[in-house]
């Protein structure tokens, strides 16, 4: 009996590709090639399943052109804003992503971002790296404390109450708006605000953990900015669709924000050029999950998914 077709779009971890070289007919990418839409639909010809990462656009034109064979489209990543789900499902492709696996890492990065933002991490380490620093001195790149702040959190999901979870133990206030109150249990002590007027007037530190996708794009826009505590920090491990760029731009500008840290970027890998040109923000290249630990477990469930729809089961991580 031939093993089904597995087209996987990037390199991924060992022990997730040596699984997937055992239990399938694996299309892998040891050179790890980016792959553009006119790749994957060559390179799933006669696939059963497709292991796609959120670096790829599977749009609803692609979906609609994918060969017959696909029947399972795994995403190695919570996020799915880059698959037309809607295209999918009128396919009847099941879709599969990567939950919880990832929230303690991401939120490990969000802190980061937060720390590193707030305590200028990032000028320290460029200061030092060219040669430039001239030795300790009282006001050198003084920043601001975290600990004793209020803390508010966009999107209150797994990976924004770790961000809670953590933040509690820097003696962090946390704040939340999403959607819907969580229940005690989850919301920890935690204030919840329906209303983002209120919530964003609270937010001294504001960490941005909500989906991407039409409902958030653009979200921090130019209004809502001006609704935070002057000299606000600001962190960003969701989506850099959350994001109107010109708009934080000119707040790192003013001091109306006072530093921010991203990870994620509308359009990545391109970076807006006014970010690159400002001191007061820390950019990394979207390492939110990255962790040998956390990749090994994205790609695991990504397979399992990939094995429940093909054996006929519902998978656990199935993108409703
Ligand atoms: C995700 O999983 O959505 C991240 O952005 C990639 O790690």
């Amino acid at each position: 009996m031939p093993k089904p077709v597995l087209f996987v779009t990037r390199k991924l971890p060992a022990p997730v590709e040596a699984r997937a070289a055992r239990d399938y007919d694996a299309r892998l990418n040891a050179d790890d090639t980016p792959r553009s839409p006119a790749d994957i639909l060559r390179l799933s010809a006669g696939a059963d399943a497709i292991l796609c990462c959120p670096a790829e656009r599977l749009d609803a034109d692609t979906i609609r052109a994918l060969p017959a064979s696909v029947k399972v489209i795994a995403t190695f990543s919570v996020g799915y804003d880059h698959v037309d789900i809607g295209a999918a499902r009128a396919r009847g492709i099941v879709v599969c992503n990567t939950p919880d696996v990832l929230s303690v890492a991401t939120a490990e990065l969000a802190m980061l971002l937060i720390l590193t933002a707030a305590r200028r991490a990032g000028e320290g380490e460029r200061m030092v790296r060219a040669g430039n620093w001239q030795g300790w001195a009282p006001t050198q790149l003084m920043g601001t404390q975290v600990s004793g702040r209020r803390l508010g959190i966009f999107g209150m999901g797994r990976i924004g109450r770790e961000v809670a979870r953590i933040a509690r133990a820097f003696q962090m206030e946390v704040h939340y708006h999403d959607i819907a109150r969580l229940p005690p249990e989850l919301e920890q002590g935690a204030t919840f605000h329906p209303n983002d007027e209120t919530f964003l007037a609270v937010c001294e530190v504001l960490s941005l953990n909500a989906p991407g996708g039409d409902a958030t794009r653009k979200w921090l826009n130019a209004g809502r900015i001006a609704r935070l505590p002057k000299g606000a920090v600001i962190a960003n491990a969701a989506r850099g669709t959350l994001v109107d760029d010109a708009a934080l731009i000119a707040a790192l500008k003013s001091g109306q924000v006072a530093y921010a840290g991203l990870d994620v970027y509308d359009g990545e890998p391109n970076v807006n050029p006014g970010y690159r040109a400002l001191e007061n923000v820390v950019l990394l290249p979207h390492l939110g999950s990255a962790t040998v630990e956390t990749r090994a477990a994205m790609g695991h469930l990504a397979l399992d998914g990939i094995d429940a729809v093909l054996a006929g089961r519902t998978p656990s991580n199935l993108v409703k």
